[in-house]
């Protein structure tokens, strides 16, 4: 049995898919940390990332409310299979969209866009300077 289109959308919220943690100070994994200063809620993304810059998982934590979770829920579905530079094209706008959030829970998707070029960043940064990983450690 195939679920519906409304389904999927309510599985982010009530099973959340990708919750989790990778070694943050494993060379190939990106992690992005950001917090929304609107509410303080904060949320950790991580990706894996292989020699090809094509992005083999993505795992995260949020402390934050539940269209929060969602949105990393879906970021972190979105971003697998797509490569490093792909991903910065995922907007908050595309991730509301998808949940369906009202206006006031924007800033939730935002978070999710903010740790996704985060997570980017920093995987950029640990492999392009040659520092050792404890030196750029989140
Ligand atoms: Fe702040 Fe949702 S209320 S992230």
């Amino acid at each position: 049995q195939t679920r519906s289109y409304h389904d999927n959308i309510v599985e982010h919220y009530e099973n959340p898919q990708n919750v989790g943690s990778l070694d943050k100070n494993d060379i190939t994994v990106g992690t992005g940390l950001v917090g929304a200063p609107a509410c303080g809620d904060v949320m950790k993304l991580q990706i894996k990332v292989d020699a090809n810059g094509n992005i083999t998982d993505s795992k995260f934590k949020t402390f934050g409310c539940g269209s929060a979770i969602a949105s990393s829920s879906v970021a972190t579905e979105w971003v697998k299979g797509k490569s490093v530079d792909e991903v910065l094209a995922i907007t908050n706008s595309d991730i509301a969209a998808h949940l369906k959030l009202p206006p006031v829970k924007l800033h939730c998707s935002m978070l999710a866009e903010d740790a996704i070029k985060a997570a980017v960043q920093d995987w950029k940064s640990k492999k392009g300077n040659g520092l050792k990983v404890e030196e750029v450690a989140v």
